[in-house]
């Protein structure tokens, strides 16, 4: 399998750290580690939506906790990111509910339409396809989520008419 390695510059900037500070305040001075996700929520927006190791390390740095700790959460949770990954990411939910709904043929079809496979990203860096655990949408399915949006009771159209919206820049992802 390949393996490559991407190079991400790291920018914690005054505004982002006035953020993660603000985040921290929330917890008692010696329990940092509890704003660790919502830390990682920030860094990875200010961060084109992915976590490198350096940037896990800087996280893990500012909270006073080990590099492990940081990826130990990055790596459970799908929302995190370990590579680059497209502007418009569709992470359609896989889980039960949404998988007798016809979820999987539902994330094939955004594959096959746009010529990637499960975890990949367009050459273009416009679009990425994921799989992921319920969203808590069941009765909705089958669903994705793409950036703070739900998208419900999926059918082919809707996910052409969705690509079209996102390639004319009609999508807002916050
Ligand atoms: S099973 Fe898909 S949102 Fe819960």
């Amino acid at each position: 399998m390949e393996k490559r390695v991407y190079y991400q510059e790291i920018n914690i900037t005054e505004e982002l750290s006035a953020r993660i500070n603000e985040l921290v305040s929330h917890y008692p001075a010696d329990k940092k580690k509890s704003a660790l996700i919502p830390v990682l929520h920030v860094v990875q927006d200010a961060h084109e939506n992915w976590l490198s190791i350096p940037l896990m390390d800087k996280v893990a740095e500012i909270l006073g906790i080990t590099p492990i700790e940081v990826y130990e959460v990055v790596t459970f949770y799908t929302m995190f990111n370990q590579k680059p990954v497209g502007k418009y990411m569709f992470e359609f939910c896989r889980t039960s509910c949404c998988a007798i709904l016809g979820g999987d043929d539902m994330m094939e079809y955004a594959c096959q339409k746009l010529g990637v496979k499960e975890g990949e990203t367009t050459p273009d860096g416009l679009f990425s396809v994921a799989g992921v655990e319920c969203l808590g949408a069941c009765g909705y399915g089958p669903m994705l989520q793409l950036g703070d949006f739900y998208h419900e009771k999926l059918t082919k159209e809707k996910i052409d008419a969705l690509i079209e919206d996102c390639k004319q820049g009609k999508i807002n992802l916050y």
